[in-house]
């Protein structure tokens, strides 16, 4: 059996799996429950300062699914890509609150997992006022949270509005705080990276990336933003890609642990984040979707995954898929005679290839979907879009070697 413990900033935490700062974890019963669901740690949603405190109360309801529960098989089968969109910004609490019940969290969950608070300043006077406050609590971890997708839209310099001031927050925030910390990091800016090195440069000792984009949709009848009316979280298991480029590119350029978190759906985006250079992963929209106890179940996947492979623990598999990662001007182009082939027992004739294929090699006749492989350019649509997995994309040798193929030669 693997050991699955991870050391990040000198805490060890039991396994990588981290509850993000979100709804699971406003305050300690969730965290407990988190820890107890098979986390091995959990960020306690954020503590706003005063001059943000319009986000300790929230509209609603305030949660809408796109393509969630009209998947088809639901609720016994989940779809991986779907939108989350939400207008929640921080916890409830008051200064003093929050840090009674991060301590009442920590006492409750001893040494079973790590408690992580979570603040969010708007001026640098509060973030004093916080990292004193959390100095003196139990709290075994604390994260600055520069992150906030939509906070900024209360006409208040914080979260992802607040991105230009990353380097002087963790430069304050580092020269108080007792405990270690990681900065929680926006997407939204034109290089978050960047960001991340900055932090790093200005003293972090690990960073968190990252929390969701915003945005809202519009009904076209009412021609309002669908649900309360103003731009909110936006975010889901489809953005992983997004998460995973960025993460790569940070591992790359940082030494501090990352904590990796954009889009977890299952436990091998847990292993992906690994691959690619995280130390710990945390999941927001997978445990609010699928409960506290997926933690468990996404650690039980891990274990059996590094044990199958021969790897006893996820130190040995951390960044191994980052020298495989290409950069754009290294990827092959011209494999020239690649094209389209149907397997003709599988093809319905359905005509939905013909509709996405750009170089007009595809007709239906009688006997199926015929490619015309001196038009078809090889781009492989046709297989993607294809409802019966009836298209193979043959290789040039393959092409040499039966030259009876069924696609079409003229
Ligand atoms: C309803 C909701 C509330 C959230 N509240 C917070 C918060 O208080 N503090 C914070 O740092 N991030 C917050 N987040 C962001 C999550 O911690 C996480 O970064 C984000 O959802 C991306 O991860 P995911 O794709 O696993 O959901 C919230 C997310 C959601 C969906
Ligand atoms: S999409 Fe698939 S099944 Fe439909 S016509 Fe094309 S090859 Fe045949
Ligand atoms: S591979 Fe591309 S060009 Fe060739 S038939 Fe399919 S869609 Fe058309």
């Amino acid at each position: 059996m693997a050991n699955l413990k991870v050391t990040a900033a000198g805490v060890v935490f039991p396994n990588p799996v981290i509850v993000g700062s979100a709804s699971p974890s406003m305050d300690w019963v969730g965290t407990k429950k988190g820890i107890e669901g098979g986390a091995g740690g959990v960020i306690v949603k954020s503590l706003f300062g005063d001059m943000g405190k319009l986000g300790r109360s929230f509209p609603r309801p305030r949660f809408k699914l796109y393509d969630y529960k009209d998947y088809p098989g639901y609720p016994e089968k989940l779809p991986h890509a779907f939108t989350l969109n939400s207008l929640e910004e921080c916890s409830h609490f008051g200064y003093e609150e929050y840090m009674i019940d991060v301590n009442k969290a920590k006492e409750e969950v001893g040494d079973t997992g790590i408690v992580m608070a979570s603040l969010s300043g708007v001026s640098i006077e509060e973030w004093v006022t916080m990292c004193n406050m959390v100095n003196e609590t139990k709290a075994d971890w604390v994260e600055l949270n520069v992150s906030c997708p939509f906070a900024a839209d209360m006409g208040v310099k914080m979260g992802a509005g607040a991105v230009d001031m990353c380097p002087e927050i963790v430069r304050t925030c580092a020269a108080l705080l007792k405990k270690p910390f990681s900065v929680k990091i926006s997407p939204q800016s034109q290089n978050p990276v960047d960001i991340a090195v900055a932090c790093q440069e200005a003293g972090a000792m690990a960073v968190n990336l990252s929390a969701r984009l915003s945005g809202f949709d519009i009904d076209i009848d009412t021609m309002r933003p669908i649900g309360p009316g103003a731009q909110g979280g936006w975010g889901g298991p489809y953005l992983i890609g997004y998460g995973l480029k960025f993460v790569a590119q940070a591992a790359q350029r940082l030494h501090i642990p990352i904590i990796a978190g954009l889009g977890v759906w299952d436990w091998k985006d847990v292993i992906k984040y690994t691959l690619v250079g995280a130390t710990l992963v945390q999941s927001g929209v997978g445990i609010m979707l699928q409960g506290y106890g997926v933690s468990k179940k996404w650690t039980d996947n891990i274990n059996a995954w590094l044990d199958a492979k021969g790897y006893s623990s996820l130190d040995e598999i951390r960044g191994l898929a980052l020298p495989n990662i290409l950069k754009t001007a290294e990827v092959e182009r011209a494999a020239e005679g690649i094209y389209a082939e149907v397997d003709y027992s599988k093809c319905t004739k359905c005509a939905i290839c013909v509709r996405s294929c750009f170089y007009d090699a595809i007709k239906v006749t009688k006997v199926g979907a015929v490619v015309n492989s001196s038009k078809c350019d090889g781009c492989g649509m046709c297989m993607e879009v294809c409802p019966s997995n009836a298209v193979k994309m043959a290789s040039p040798q393959r092409r040499a070697t039966t030259p009876s193929s069924n696609s079409c030669c003229s």
